[in-house]
């Protein structure tokens, strides 16, 4: 018997009425805002969020949840008010599993109300319980504005659970609009945040504000667009030209990081690298003349492939991604060719969170030095960098994961110390024949220590060049901290990949065990 036979009851849907129905509500609901909000949405150059979702991980795999949500708030007419979806998609993502949300602008400007929040604390939730990462695209007109207080609960919550998640799951925030007002925080609370050009704008307060209460006219652009925070504040990671490249540079991102806290990333085949790096013609003959540390990385490093994180940001130091034998490691590495690789304020900050993030996900770290200490001057002192230096110190000191260090040229003063070295815990310490291991340079040093002698001699300048020759003689090279055991072993530059391959593959079991308590307390 067909439904259309079924004799129908007054007020009762038949089984076809109620399929049609639900078609009718799914169309409604994931319909955005309209087809007006929608045009305007892709005509500033913006997708739709279902479109990111799917464009963003496996094409199909998607599962949305919550759909039928709706909120509750009644103030400034909004009893009743149909807001499809509550303006953001969650849901759950197969292949490479991850939980998602989705913030739709085109359905009141993405704003987070009471239920929006709900919708995405319960996606944090899942994520969370399931030991699977978490991406969040904010695109967002920030608190809604009709919900008062509400919307301020809704974000307090989603902060506390990205606290509770971090160093549990990979959390990544890509910001795809505005986010805007304290909507900041959390993707500022996550491990990894990317951003798109003309399309991420990221600040507290908006140029509006600011033109008012300072008089300063700023565009949103120059504000908190995607360079801005790439290349000025760090608060970005990623920086892409478009939205779907932003989308390939977090499909290869997890393929070098793991699920969970628990687990290990995924092993890939070994591969050599490129014959193109080769890794004894790298250290130039004058050791003040810079080099690119990345042809060193990419001369180790399987297949020459290496993910940089802050790619743009504090470009003295290199933080990122690569594998060796098929297993990823976290590198940090100082870069001659941008301010000689000193390690100043924004250099230790960035290297820090790269290292603990590292030690969280048990990516095991390698670190390159050549860097003549850290910057000094009135500005650095002022910034903090004591502050801020101390976090690198601490990060390297707390990671628990294998530490493999290479000293390559320059390693001086509190540099030396801080870039990984024995004493804070490196677990193997290779130098190169090029290595100079010194409490400072030996200009600096001879100008000290034989101070008398030259300013007493007949002819300081060649008495200071005899000293100079002298204390290089001496102290800058890797023999005296050999001596010392402070490092394992002089290798040539080739021999590196063969040293750290075999370094990782005996720390595999590596236990670490540390005094009991409930955490330190990190110069943050
Ligand atoms: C409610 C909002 C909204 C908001 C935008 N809309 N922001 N509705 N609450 N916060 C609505 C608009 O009314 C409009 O609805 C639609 O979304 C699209 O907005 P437009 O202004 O037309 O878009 P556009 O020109 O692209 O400008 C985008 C914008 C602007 C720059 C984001 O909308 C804006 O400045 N919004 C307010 C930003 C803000 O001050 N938010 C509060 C921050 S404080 P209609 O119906 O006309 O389509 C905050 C505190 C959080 O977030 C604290 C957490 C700790």
């Amino acid at each position: 018997m067909t439904d259309q036979a079924q004799p129908s009851r007054p007020g009762v849907l038949s089984v076809v009425q109620r399929v049609v129905e639900f078609f009718r509500r799914r169309a409604r609901a994931t319909g955005g805002g309209g087809t007006k909000a929608i045009e305007k949405q892709i005509a500033s150059g913006k997708l739709t969020a279902r479109d990111r979702i799917r464009l963003i991980l496996d094409a199909g795999t998607f599962h949305e949840y919550d759909l039928f949500v709706e909120h509750k708030a009644v103030d400034f007419n909004m009893a009743g008010k149909d807001l499809a979806a509550d303006g953001v998609v969650t849901g759950t993502v197969g292949g490479h599993p991850v939980c998602i949300f989705a913030q739709d602008f085109t359905v009141a400007g993405g704003s987070l109300g009471l239920a929006h929040a709900r919708k995405i604390t319960k996606i944090m939730d899942h994520a969370l319980k399931l030991c699977i990462p978490l991406i969040g695209i904010n695109d967002s007109g920030g608190a809604r504005i009709q919900e008062g207080v509400n919307s301020l609960a809704g974000y307090g919550e989603i902060f506390y659970r990205n606290t509770l998640a971090s160093g549990v799951i990979p959390q990544i925030s890509v910001i795809l609009g505005p986010c805007a007002g304290g909507a900041v925080y959390s993707p500022a609370l996550t491990d990894f945040v990317f951003v798109v050009e003309k399309i991420s704008r990221m600040f507290i307060t908006g140029p509006e504000v600011i033109k008012t209460v300072l008089g300063e006219e700023i565009s949103m652009e120059d504000l908190g667009g995607a360079r801005v925070h790439t290349e000025i504040t760090g608060n970005a990671h990623f920086y892409a030209a478009t939205e779907l490249e932003c989308f390939q540079q977090i499909k290869k991102l997890f393929t070098f990081i793991p699920w969970n806290n628990r687990k290990k990333a995924d092993a890939f085949p070994p591969r050599p690298p490129k014959p193109a790096y080769d890794l004894d013609k790298v250290i130039p003959p004058d050791s003040r003349q810079p080099f690119d540390v990345r042809d060193v990385i990419r001369g180790v490093c399987d297949d020459s492939d290496l993910i940089e994180v802050h790619e743009n940001w504090a470009a003295n130091i290199v933080c990122g991604f690569a594998r060796i034998q098929g297993q990823t490691v976290g590198v940090v590495a100082n870069q001659p060719l941008v301010l000689a690789g000193v390690l100043d304020v924004d250099s230790s900050d960035k290297a820090a969170r790269f290292i603990r993030f590292c030690d969280a996900f048990n990516i095991p770290l390698l670190t390159f030095v050549d860097l003549p200490g850290y910057l000094p001057g009135v500005d650095q002192e002022h910034a903090g960098v004591i502050r801020h230096g101390a976090k690198l110190l601490y990060a390297y000191s707390e990671a628990s994961v294998p530490k493999i260090t290479v000293i390559l040229r320059k390693a001086y003063g509190g540099g030396y110390i801080a870039m990984c070295s024995r004493h804070l815990g490196a677990d193997f310490v290779f130098a190169w024949p090029s290595a100079e291991i010194a409490v400072m340079g030996p200009e600096g040093a001879a100008n000290i220590i034989f101070r008398k002698e030259i300013t007493e001699a007949a002819d300081p300048n060649e008495m200071r060049k005899q000293k100079v020759a002298e204390y290089t003689e001496m102290f800058a090279n890797p023999y005296r901290a050999a001596a010392e055991g402070h490092i394992d072993a002089v290798i040539t530059p080739s021999e590196t990949r063969e040293y750290v391959i075999h370094a990782m593959e005996i720390s595999i079991s590596k236990v670490d065990a540390r005094p009991t308590k409930k955490h330190g307390v990190p110069p943050f």
